[in-house]
């Protein structure tokens, strides 16, 4: 089977995403040239999103891992759970969160609670994709964001539909007759 015959379309191509994404790491850049931040990666969703941009970042910085897993197949269940629980200080630090995309806001949320905890200076979130329009949890304004996109399900770039197709090198949205 060819994986590519799952998209129903190429929501976002490989050279938007390239110049979006350089895009977004200069306004990051530039907000953090004397504050060494730490850049959390959102486990397994935001690996390329994560990679693009901090090798696009000309500033020191450091690597964090969380994992978070709230979805099975194409519907949140709305329980997340955190695990790889950061190994850094992050106490006093600046953190930018990255994340591949913001849905209902639950994970994120979740996330924010957990690293609060560690007292750092500063949280602030980074995704790659928005969909606003269905946010169930208020206070969640990522400060960089890469594309709105519609009530779609999307995958490729990173983003995964049951595990799979995180290797599709576009964002492509996901034929209906998979999406339950
Ligand atoms: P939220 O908690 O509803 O904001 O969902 C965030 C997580 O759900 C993301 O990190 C993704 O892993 C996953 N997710 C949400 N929407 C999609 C989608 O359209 N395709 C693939 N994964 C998605």
């Amino acid at each position: 089977m060819n994986m590519h015959d799952v998209v129903k379309k190429v929501l976002i191509t490989e050279e938007e995403l390239d110049k979006r994404i350089k895009e977004v790491a200069k306004e990051i850049e530039k907000d953090y040239a004397d504050k060494t931040p730490v850049m959390l990666c959102l486990l397994k969703g935001s690996i390329s999103y994560f990679a693009r941009l901090c090798e696009n970042m000309n500033i020191p910085m450091v690597y964090e891992f969380l994992r978070a897993s709230s979805y099975h197949g194409a519907t949140t269940t709305g329980d997340v759970k955190v695990s790889n629980l950061p190994l850094l200080d992050l106490k006093g630090r600046h953190i930018i969160v990255v994340e591949d995309i913001i849905d209902t806001g639950l994970t994120l949320s979740c996330i924010l609670e957990v690293l609060k905890k560690y007292e750092p200076a500063s949280i602030e979130m980074t995704t790659l994709l928005d969909k606003p329009a269905r946010r169930q949890v208020e206070g969640i304004v990522p400060k960089y964001v890469g594309f709105v996109i519609p009530d779609e399900f999307v995958l490729g770039f990173g983003l995964d539909w049951n595990e799979e197709y995180r290797n599709l090198p576009y964002i492509g949205v996901l034929k209906d007759e998979f999406y339950k």
